[in-house]
């Protein structure tokens, strides 16, 4: 069997600890790509010199499996994701221009923010069919919200799985019913406003990094998100994560890439899981696709 090749765009906090990930977890061989000369090459190098299972020894771009692309900027403190809008999609239809020419048949995880935006407009410049364009969001805010409830029912995270949809903004909409200890539901095991504090951090958990930081945004817990569906598509898992695809209706959703839980292969979004959603969680759902299709719009890629 060939090796496979994953290409990161984006040598920056969130590339770099991809590459790192996929080399130390001997998926792929991986490169680095940045705009910017001296430091992306320098960790390349650096990850390179790392040992002999770093397997980073291929340099060209060309033939990639997998384009992740964190190419872009982050958010700053009292920044908003959606102040990112502009700035990013310049860079994201750069970088999917080229990944078209070089990488024709790969899948693409978008990382850049604002999340979906951002994948919808991979989506629009690439015309790849929308199987093979991905945006990572909900493993990272399922993540947050699972260690959130690890640490207050004092279980290991392994006891814990969450359940995130919706855009990747402060309107996405964590799923108290759908998340379980130990398959335990939420509600039978903690009282309503433990439940409200953990919805609302887990909302609010990129803010809550970005201010610790003061810096940048995080990357320990996104690049291992990003590699999480790297290896369910590599390894043809059929893994079901929490994923921004296009919605072509489901959810009542049409035209759209919004968070919803997707069945990741070989092929990329194999599947889009329909879950029974009661009245105020579907409300709660359109009304985080409306923010992110106010977004699109000012692209003019809805
Ligand atoms: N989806 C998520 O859940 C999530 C989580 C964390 C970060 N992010 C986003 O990921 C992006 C990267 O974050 P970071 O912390 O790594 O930022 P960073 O500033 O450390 O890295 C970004 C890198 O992109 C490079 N770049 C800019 N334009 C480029 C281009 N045209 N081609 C190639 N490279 C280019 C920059 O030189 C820089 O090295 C940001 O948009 C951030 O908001 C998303």
């Amino acid at each position: 069997m060939s090796r496979k090749k994953v290409t990161v765009v984006g040598g920056g906090f969130v590339g770099s600890t991809t590459a790192q990930r996929i080399v130390d977890m001997e998926l792929a061989d991986v490169v680095l790509t940045d705009i910017l000369d001296g430091p992306p090459a320098g960790k390349a190098l650096d990850m390179l010199e790392s040992g002999p299972i770093t397997r980073t020894d291929s340099r060209a771009t060309a033939g990639s499996d997998i384009v992740v692309i964190t190419a872009g900027f982050p958010r700053k403190p009292g920044m908003s994701r959606d102040d990112l809008l502009k700035a990013n999609y310049d860079v994201v239809k750069a970088v999917v221009e080229q990944i078209v020419k070089h990488s024709p048949k790969c899948v693409i995880i978008v990382v850049t923010n604002p999340l979906d935006a951002m994948a919808q407009a991979a989506f629009k410049v690439s015309h790849f069919p929308k199987n093979r364009v991905l945006g990572m969001a909900g493993v990272l805010d399922s993540a947050r919200m699972s260690s959130f409830v690890a640490t207050e029912c004092k279980v290991s995270v392994e006891n814990v799985h969450s359940f995130v949809l919706g855009g990747h903004g402060d309107d996405m909409v964590p799923l108290p019913r759908y998340s379980t200890v130990a398959g335990i539901p939420l509600p039978d095991l903690l009282p309503k406003e433990r439940i409200d504090a953990i919805v609302e951090r887990t909302r609010k958990g990129g803010a809550e990094i970005v201010n610790l930081l003061k810096t940048g945004s995080a990357y320990y817990a996104p690049s291992a998100a990003a590699v999480e569906m790297v290896e369910a598509i590599l390894k043809d898992k059929k893994k079901i994560l929490p994923c921004a695809v296009y919605l072509d209706g489901e959810y009542g959703i049409k035209g759209l890439f919004v968070g919803v839980p997707v069945k990741l292969g070989a092929s990329g979004a194999e599947e889009i899981i329909q879950i029974k959603l009661t009245a105020e969680e579907s409300a709660a759902l359109q009304k985080s696709a409306a923010a992110v299709r106010e977004l699109v719009a000012v692209l003019g890629i809805y």
